[in-house]
């Protein structure tokens, strides 16, 4: 490329050149007359200088194409262009050679110790220090709230420090030996899960932290804990590999006890299974307790825990395999925007790469922007591929033209916008004796769009053994369990994909009055305006 801008800039000089060099070749005196021009071009110089007389009549025939082909010598630029060559070449190969990348969400009921853990992590990774870690001991006390200390390091605004609970994903990197994470701390509490759903959609995969003190795992799990929905969103998500982590194991209502652990288990796989969850390929399970920091960076202590003798937490998070990304046309859904320096749009690419200087399309508006700069974890970057968790400066559009939701996608192949889709549902959280019906409306999450929706029509319900649709069979209503296929409408223009296109864009979920009611997948778009 930076040779290609090099041959540009000195060819037309060089036609002008060569004209005037055809003309005075029959003086034979080259080099003298030019040297009279007194050219201040050192590419000039240096060419001239450097190349053998070519013959006249070679030279009239040459057309002009050839003629400004000709081989163009100058040290100078050429090395610089090798030097950068190269650089490219070692940035290429750093970035092949760099390690894995996975997005981890953190979820499970409030309280759990999700925000803890992540704290833990940042402190056992070194980008807390104590100094830091007491400073935060006085402001937990100061609020009686003396065991949050090390939930204060990811829940970092005033709301969540004076009540002790995550509102917003909080974020952070760390890495093991083979992967970097991107921590996604999900909030718990139940006024939250649309918060909860924007960091699960983002997330390879979950790490479900159940708290093993006394009572607190009964209601957690119960019906209306969060932790079933928790699960259930996950699945539906996208998220297919699960760490459970058994926290709080040094409690003194748990005091490390293998028969709670052993309990706790029992009740959950049963659940995990129902969910879809393959508890014996996709599913781990650990004791650990993110407070004091065991069985997290370093394997269990046998003086602390006896029985345990797996693989510590960290260990389990550098193992875990996932499917490959997909590296199809570019797709980055934004989940927030911000002014800085022009307009920054934050989210996870979920398929294609992004370089410097790429000219995109964001949709479903169809405004064209050009990336100026890219930002992963907290490093400049050239270019990043699937999977990635990014800030993107780009030129070309307002951050208040953009809402979340929005998808940057290629100029080539751009996403699809529609205001209708078919869809299967499965209903899940209906209230008891309650029905779904046409007209019935509800809020949709599918990646990082949140929008008002309308059932249109029930178009025919769906076999939950075969959970293929029963053709023929017309369907006025629903009831909690069952499966329907049918027509769903929003307002306003939105980015969706079909599931079995690219389900990361094609899965969703439906709640009202801050509940789940209903997860489903994108079978057909209707009218879909995907022309850029
Ligand atoms: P939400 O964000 O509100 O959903 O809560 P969370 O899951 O992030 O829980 P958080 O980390 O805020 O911790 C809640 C309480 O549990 C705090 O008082 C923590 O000190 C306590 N806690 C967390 N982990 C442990 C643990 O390993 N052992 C003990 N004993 N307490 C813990
Ligand atoms: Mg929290």
């Amino acid at each position: 490329m930076v040779v290609k801008a090099h041959m540009k800039l000195v060819c037309p000089v060089m036609l002008n050149f060569k004209l005037f060099w055809i003309s005075q070749l029959l003086i034979l005196n080259l080099e003298a007359e030019i040297r009279a021009l007194q050219l201040d071009s050192a590419d000039l110089k240096d060419n001239v200088q450097e190349s053998a007389p070519v013959p006249v009549e070679q030279q009239a025939t040459e057309d002009h194409d050839q003629e400004i082909l000709l081989p163009v010598h100058n040290p100078a630029k050429e090395k610089a262009a090798q030097e950068n060559a190269a650089k490219e070449e070692a940035e290429e190969e750093a970035e092949a050679n760099k390690k894995r990348h996975l997005n981890a969400v953190f979820i499970g009921h409030v309280d759990a110790g999700k925000s803890t853990i992540g704290g833990q992590i940042l402190f056992l990774s070194g980008q807390v220090d104590d100094r830091q870690i007491q400073k935060y001991e006085k402001e937990a006390k100061d609020k009686s709230r003396e065991s949050w200390y090390m939930a204060y390091i990811m829940d970092t605004n005033e709301e969540e420090r004076a009540k002790g609970k995550t509102v917003e994903v909080g974020r952070a990197h760390f890495e093991t030996e083979s992967t970097r994470f991107t921590l996604l701390d999900a909030p718990g509490h139940k006024s939250y899960v649309p918060n909860m759903i924007s960091g699960a959609s983002q997330a390879d995969i979950g790490v479900l932290v159940i708290s093993a003190r006394k009572g607190e795992f009964e209601t957690g799990f119960e019906k209306g804990g969060q932790t079933r929905e928790h699960v259930q969103l996950a699945k539906t998500l996208g998220v297919c590999k699960l760490v459970v982590v058994v926290n709080k194991m040094d409690d003194p209502t748990v005091n490390w006890s293998k028969e709670r652990y052993d309990a706790i288990e029992q009740k959950i796989v049963p659940f995990l299974k129902s969910s879809a969850y393959n508890t014996k390929k996709d599913v781990i399970f650990l004791p650990i307790s993110g407070l004091m920091g065991v069985n997290m960076d370093k394997r269990m202590d046998r003086n602390v825990c006896p029985w345990y003798s797996g693989p510590s937490f960290f260990e389990v998070l550098d193992s875990i395999e996932v499917p490959p990304r997909d590296n199809g046309p570019f797709r980055m859904p934004i989940i927030d925007k911000f002014k800085d320096m022009g307009t920054v749009v934050m989210g996870k690419v979920e398929s294609g790469s992004i370089k410097e200087g790429d000219s995109l399309i964001i949709m479903p508006n169809k405004e064209p922007v050009k990336v100026v700069a890219i930002y992963c974890d907290e490093d400049k970057v050239k270019r990043a591929g699937p999977g990635e968790n990014l800030r993107v400066r780009i030129t070309g559009i307002e951050d208040e033209d953009i809402l979340s939701g929005f998808v940057i996608s290629s100029t080539v192949k751009p996403v699809p916008a529609v205001t209708e889709f078919v869809a299967q549902l499965q209903i899940i959280g209906l209230p008891e004796k309650a029905v779904l019906t046409a007209g019935y409306k509800a809020i949709l999450h599918i990646h990082a769009v949140v929008e008002e929706c309308e059932i249109m029509e029930l178009i025919s319900q769906i076999d939950m053994e075969t959970r293929e649709p029963i053709k023929n069979k017309g369907v006025r209503f629903v009831k909690n369990g069952a499966g329907v296929v049918c027509r769903i409408q929003v307002t306003n223009s939105i980015c969706v994909e079909k599931f079995s296109d690219f389900p990361q864009l094609g899965r969703f979920t439906l709640r009202t009055e801050g509940k789940t009611v209903a997860v489903g997948k994108v079978t057909a778009l209707s009218g879909a305006s995907s022309s850029a």
